[in-house]
């Protein structure tokens, strides 16, 4: 405890028995509230019993930083300080609960920006000791592995998570709940980095992802070639910066003019960014396969923003989903809801930390590169 909180604790009881909610040892129908503001979606959810979404308010701030083509972190804390209140409130309002209805707060403490994470993890703070309640911080990529568990919360273990958004792209392995082990991380840039890179080249708009999606069905995804990067140390380990320079080198080579605001995409843009998507998707699925021979999981888990790519989900599928009764593997990947950035998926990893060890660390801090593994 930082001894200047030490005031604090004493003047509230103790976290014991009072705290928690007299529901017997399995404590059922536990309600909890998540919180999550780490990059650029203020958002506050309540869920109960670890699965049933009572409320899911996400205040996303994309309109705010499209014309910068990216975040910007200044102003991204600013919104969520607009935000958080008002978030907070309306997902209880949506649920018709009380403030004092909860068991317990989950925050998301990292990985993030830096003072986007503060303004929620201080909001959770202030309302855990207000109302006497537990509070547990969770790290923001459990909570993307969580996020599949909210539609489905039998997925076998062992399993395989490949969390790929903005921020992260990693190969998880998970052999028991909150268990989990380094596979293969980026060495450079994320994937959703990489799609919203080559979307800002070619005048496309941000964020890049969902709109390169979509045009890649109208693009040949052969028309271009892109190499896909070797680790040397034969590691499993993510680099997308190459299709990066690669795209730029196409641009320039085929003479690809971005797109101008309001006008036609042309056909070599379609065909560029199909054949960057391809691309991007073969990478994440060999490194996937090359993971799964190795630590044969039950289930395989698509997680984070890029999950939402509609040829990466239906090429896992095509290749790991296999009847189990032939001792294969199951492919799952939340509604696109709880895919990108959302509260639901903190409050879902949040529930065991609550069930198992409800606390309230008045001293918990934010940290901007914090490690699941
Ligand atoms: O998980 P998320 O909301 O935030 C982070 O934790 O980073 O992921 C956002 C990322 C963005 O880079 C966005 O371009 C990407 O996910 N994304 C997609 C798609 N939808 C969102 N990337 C590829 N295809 C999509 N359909
Ligand atoms: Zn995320």
């Amino acid at each position: 405890m930082n001894p200047r909180f030490e005031h604090l604790q004493k003047k509230v009881a103790p976290l014991d028995h009072e705290w928690l909610p007299d529901r017997g040892k399995k404590q059922v129908n536990m309600l909890v509230l998540g919180i999550e503001s780490s990059c650029d979606e203020t958002a506050a959810a309540l869920l109960e019993d670890g699965h049933v979404v009572r409320a899911n308010i996400i205040a996303s701030q994309v309109n705010t930083h499209r014309s910068y083509g990216g975040v910007v972190p200044e102003l991204a804390s600013r919104e969520h300080l607009r935000n958080i209140g008002v978030v907070v409130s309306s997902a209880f309002k949506e649920a018709e609960k009380k403030y004092e209805d909860i068991d317990g707060i989950a925050v998301t403490q990292g990985p993030g920006l830096i003072g986007s994470l503060l303004v929620g993890l201080s909001f959770a703070k202030a309302m855990a000791f207000a109302l006497k309640k537990p509070l547990v911080p969770v790290n923001h990529v459990e909570g993307h592995i969580y996020s599949a568990f909210i539609e489905n919360p039998d997925i076998a273990y062992p399993l395989l998570a490949l969390v790929v958004s903005g921020g992260h792209s990693s190969l998880i392995y998970s052999p028991e709940p909150g268990q989990y082990q380094s596979v293969a991380r980026t060495r450079d840039d994320a994937a959703g980095e990489a799609f919203d890179k080559l979307s800002k080249f070619l005048g496309l708009g941000y964020p890049g992802g969902p709109i390169i999606d979509m045009l890649s069905r109208q693009g040949n995804p052969k028309a271009f070639s892109f190499s896909i990067p070797k680790i040397s140390d034969g590691s499993l380990d993510f680099s997308f910066s190459g299709f990066k320079t690669a795209a730029l080198r196409h641009i320039e080579q085929a003479r690809i003019k971005p797109r101008r605001t309001g006008g036609k995409t042309s056909q070599k843009i379609l065909d560029l960014v199909a054949s960057f998507q391809q691309s991007i998707v073969n990478t994440l699925l060999a490194q996937t396969r090359r993971a799964a021979e190795r630590l044969r999981p039950h289930s395989i888990i698509l997680v984070g923003g890029v999950a939402c790519n509609s040829l990466l989900r239906q090429s896992m599928t095509a290749e790991f989903d296999k009847s189990t009764s032939e001792g294969g593997t199951k492919v799952y990947y939340p509604s696109p809801i709880y895919t990108t950035d959302n509260a639901v998926m903190i409050a879902a990893a949040g529930t065991p930390k609550l069930r198992s060890r409800p606390q309230l660390q008045l001293d918990l801090n934010a940290f901007a590169d914090l490690r699941l593994c």
